[in-house]
């Protein structure tokens, strides 16, 4: 999709549909809109669409009055879902070329990237192995409009631009199927896209993970006959600042998730192949950084392994030792992204990283906790929770924050080793985010565990079914606002 921005009032804006946010309990009396709220056609509910054809004095063909709910709701959240909502909308009526008009209040730099962000996520559609794509429509340009002497938009829009392509692009990743996508060929796009916009990439291979000893990945990994593969990407900026922070993205990179030996139910297991969304975020998120050059250095790390029960499969039971020396015993080998994610953080550690994020479709219970809406956010450092946070609520990806206390070590007991992999039947999120504090005390660390919000089951207004691309564009603010 093609982004412009134009200056001219509503009047002049060229394209061939014109949206324009509109609110309840606010009549609009431009444009001939007064008439229709008066006959109760438009009340201004929330993604309410009415589209009108050549309304008196609009040079543009069309104008689609977007429901925009109660005005005081109304922030830059809201902008990108009405965004979102207006082209997925547009697309079913075959308009190829939208503006959306920012009236003077919203125009701003913050509703500007919004609008952006919510029509490049809200054209995207998981539909790449459909092969009759007759009614595969797309909104090629999307033009922000504004009138003459509002402030300098240029950059807010570009970098929005670029953190709502990363976050597509992980969303690409994360709908790929696992016959597909496998460890090996997760790391070639990683590899492809770090050559595209300069970014150094390594893979660590088996042999080399068995040199750092990294018993808990690999053990995770001894099921499948897809081999492993620890995925790095690096971002440097020109020049480092003597004692700047090093940031390090992890992200669980499970290609499929059959829970192995301790096998998953076959209803709804298909979804599992999205148990890489946080590797695929990771990913996404060092494109958009690559192109917009934080001040600080970040390196992304993603685990990347398949989940098997095959016939060398790691068994319950099982004792592996972990990069850190701590010994595991295996009780659920389905609570195998701790697992990997254990000596992912460790090796973060070790390579330089002063401060780490972590994402992973870690558990069911978060969901429980939760539900869709909220990322479960684990954090043994303050300051860092709050960094990620503000960056969290700027972008409206939703997080809320979880306990992390040592009384929950109690349900982390294990007769035989250093630490079992799963806690008891109580506050599962819990329990595993405290065995990966385990692997990630003393460096400050967030952990988001995004199980129940890296998928749509069902579409929204805003979004195609499928994969989210979240904590992408959270992650790029992070990086972003942290030296400036
Ligand atoms: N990838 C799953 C988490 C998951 C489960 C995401 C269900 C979405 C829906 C993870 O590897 C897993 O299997 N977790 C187990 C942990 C349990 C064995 C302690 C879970 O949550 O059931
Ligand atoms: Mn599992
Ligand atoms: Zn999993």
């Amino acid at each position: 999709m093609q982004i412009n921005l134009q200056r001219q009032p509503i009047e002049n804006v060229e394209a061939e549909a014109v949206i324009l946010p509109v609110f309840e309990d606010r009549r609009e009396d431009r444009l001939g809109l007064g008439e229709l709220y008066d006959a109760g056609e438009i009340k201004g509910k929330p993604f309410e669409m009415t589209l009108l054809h050549q309304p008196p004095g609009l040079r543009a063909k069309r104008l689609l009055a977007a429901g925009a709910g109660k005005p005081d709701k109304f922030d830059a959240a809201e902008m990108r879902k009405v965004a979102g909502a207006a082209i997925r909308h547009l697309k079913g009526k075959s308009i190829t070329h939208a503006a959306l008009y920012l009236d003077p209040d919203s125009a701003n730099a913050a509703f500007a990237a919004a609008a952006v962000e919510g029509a490049i996520t809200g054209e995207f559609e998981p539909d790449r192995y459909k092969t009759d794509k007759k009614d595969a429509k797309s909104v090629e340009t999307f033009t922000v409009a504004a009138a003459a002497g509002v402030p300098d938009l240029e950059a807010a829009v570009e970098r929005a631009r670029l953190a709502a392509e990363a976050q597509n692009f992980a969303r690409t990743l994360a709908n790929e199927p696992a016959n597909r996508l496998t460890p090996i060929v997760l790391a070639d796009h990683a590899r492809r896209m770090a050559e595209e916009f300069g970014l150094e990439f390594e893979a660590l291979d088996r042999d080399r993970m068995q040199q750092l000893g990294m018993g808990s990945l690999l053990g995770v990994a001894m099921g499948s006959a897809e081999p492993p593969a620890l995925i790095i990407l690096r971002y440097r900026p020109a020049v480092v600042q003597e004692g700047s922070a090093h940031l390090g993205l992890v992200g669980k990179g499970v290609t499929f998730d059959t829970g192995g030996i301790s096998i998953k139910p076959a209803e709804g297991m298909e979804k599992m192949k999205y148990d890489m969304a946080g590797g695929a975020a990771m990913i996404g998120a060092m494109r958009a950084i690559a192109q917009l050059r934080p001040a600080i250095p970040v390196t992304a790390l993603v685990p990347a392994v398949e989940n098997m029960p095959g016939s060398r499969a790691q068994r319950p039971g099982d004792i592996v030792t972990a990069m850190s020396g701590k010994s595991i015993e295996v009780i659920n080998t389905d609570a195998e992204g701790r697992l990997i994610l254990a000596d992912a953080l460790c090796y973060a550690r070790q390579i330089g990283c002063t401060h780490l994020v972590d994402a992973a479709t870690l558990t069911g219970a978060i969901v429980v906790a939760l539900g869709h809406y909220n990322v479960g956010l684990f954090a043994n450092d303050e300051a860092l929770r709050d960094r990620v946070m503000s960056a969290a609520r700027a972008e409206g990806e939703k997080m809320w924050p979880m306990p992390l206390e040592d009384d929950y070590k109690e349900y982390l007991k294990s007769a035989f080793a250093d630490i079992p992999n799963v806690g008891g039947r109580w506050g599962g999120a819990i329990t595993a985010a405290m065995f990966l504090k385990e692997f990630a005390d003393p460096t400050p660390w967030v952990h988001l565990d995004i199980a129940g919000t890296a998928w749509l089951d069902e579409g929204k207004p805003f979004m195609a079914k499928g994969p989210t691309g979240l904590p992408v564009r959270t992650m790029v603010r992070l990086a972003m606002d942290w030296g400036a």
